[in-house]
């Protein structure tokens, strides 16, 4: 049974300044409003006839009282990993919220990712006001810079102590969210009274227990742009091969949803999906297949598919994930050589888009997707909510436990509606082996 309760700083002594707001009534939200963990009527029965109250998770919103007092509070914001869209529109959307409704007028933002949260690396903290923050969802990136990988614990806290930070947002993947958890757990040990709160960030829409991580929309769409060119490219010469590498280390998402959305797609290739070059019903004779039948090809590979096939240097980057070997320049390769062994003419063209895919700015659907990510963080941090994040289940946005969430990856299920639906649109065989 998964555990969903939710830390807490203590009781909620402070009425939320949001009673302040207009005369429109505010939707106060109380604990006691929970999501359902499935959807399913089946999943639902059964359940109940074993368990008893079926499995739920809080409901996220404005509690009607807070537990930090606005005019004492301070915040700080910190992105880490990767790029990914919507970054700056989070940044941007906690800044308001703290400014504009709860009336806390200090939030710092830590420059560079963990770094900044450690002082003997010298990268001094900003201050940040909805002036300086109000055309930054306009832009990819993050405005405060990032960085990959851990940092001591310790130094971290003792950052938050020295500068008084009540609230501290750490927006970030699977291995920053850890490190939240980490923080959040010494600063339970040294018995402050800090809310450490995530906002689950990465485009390849691998945080488990959430519909979509921010981004991966605005990621998707730019790879279809990329789908089409390959396309183009392959149309354009006797038996073209499109080739697009995307990102996507362990999950696959990114090419499933760029091959259904772009369509005109031969063949995805993702890392949850085994497949064999050789043989007769390997990726080179079917695609030699599929040549002959219809001209051009276009293949879509996910960074971490095929990984079995080539030889890995056995490091590591920074965030501590396995260094990959190329897959994209890998098949370039393998394909030509393939058809020159049998003096068959193809024309392959090779496009690598994937820093493209995930520094431009958010789409105007994360961009509502974000700013309701950020409005959620704050009022779960003013109640004094601690070591969870906000996200989204079935199109309600809830709290849920750092620690529950990162326990593992989400991946794409061989078995799923969404890979059986890439294989009806591709029309690839479900075995290349
Ligand atoms: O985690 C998101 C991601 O975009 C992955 O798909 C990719 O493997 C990784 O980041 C690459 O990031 P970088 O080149 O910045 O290390």
């Amino acid at each position: 049974m998964l555990n969903v309760d939710i830390a807490s700083l203590g009781p909620c002594l402070f009425d939320s300044p949001l009673h302040q707001i207009g005369t429109v009534e505010v939707p106060f939200k109380t604990d006691a409003d929970r999501i359902l963990y499935t959807n399913s009527l089946q999943e639902l029965k059964e359940e109940g006839a074993t368990a008893g109250e079926p499995l739920s998770f809080e409901e996220a919103g404005p509690r009607e009282h807070v537990f930090f007092e606005s005019a004492r509070t301070t915040v700080g914001i910190v992105t880490c990993g990767g790029l990914c869209p919507g970054l700056n529109d989070i940044i941007r959307g906690i800044v308001n919220q703290c400014h504009r409704q709860y009336g806390i007028t200090k939030v710092y933002g830590f420059r560079y990712g963990y770094e900044g949260l450690v002082q003997r690396y010298g990268h001094t903290p900003i201050m940040l006001r909805p002036e300086s923050v109000s055309q930054i969802h306009n832009f990819g990136g993050t405005i405060l810079g990032s960085s990959r990988g851990q940092q001591p614990i310790g130094d971290m806290v003792d950052t938050l102590e020295d500068m008084s930070v009540d609230i501290l947002f750490v927006i970030g993947g699977d291995g920053t969210l850890r490190g939240a958890s980490e923080i959040a757990k010494e600063v339970a040990k040294r018995g402050l009274r800090k809310a450490i709160v995530g906002i689950p960030k990465t485009i390849d829409n691998d945080i488990m227990y959430l519909d979509k991580s921010f981004g991966f929309e605005t990621a998707f769409a730019e790879a279809v742009n990329a789908v089409k060119c390959a396309y183009t490219e392959a149309c354009g010469a006797v038996n073209g091969v499109g080739l697009l590498k995307l990102m996507g280390r362990d999950s696959g998402f990114i090419a499933c949803f760029a091959a259904l959305a772009g369509s005109n797609v031969d063949f995805v290739l993702i890392p949850e999906v085994k497949f064999a070059l050789h043989g007769t019903s390997g990726l080179l004779e079917t695609l030699r297949y599929r040549l002959a039948k219809r001209g051009q090809a276009v293949i879509v590979v996910a960074e971490g598919a095929g990984q079995e096939l080539m030889q890995s240097d056995g490091g590591t980057d920074a965030s501590g994930n396995k260094r990959y070997g190329d897959i994209g320049l890998y098949l370039k390769d393998e394909i030509n050589a393939f058809f020159k062994e049998r003096r068959m003419e193809v024309n392959l063209k090779f496009i690598d888009p994937s820093y493209i895919v995930r520094s431009v700015p958010a789409n105007p659907q994360d961009n509502v997707y974000c700013s309701r990510l950020a409005q959620a963080a704050v009022h779960a941090a003013m109640a004094g909510k601690t070591s969870m994040l906000v996200g989204r289940w079935h199109g309600a946005f809830v709290h849920l436990p750092l620690d529950m969430v990162t326990h593992g990856r989400r991946k794409v299920d061989p078995n799923s509606e969404l890979w059986h639906a890439v294989l009806e649109s591709t029309g690839q065989p479900a075995k290349l082996t």
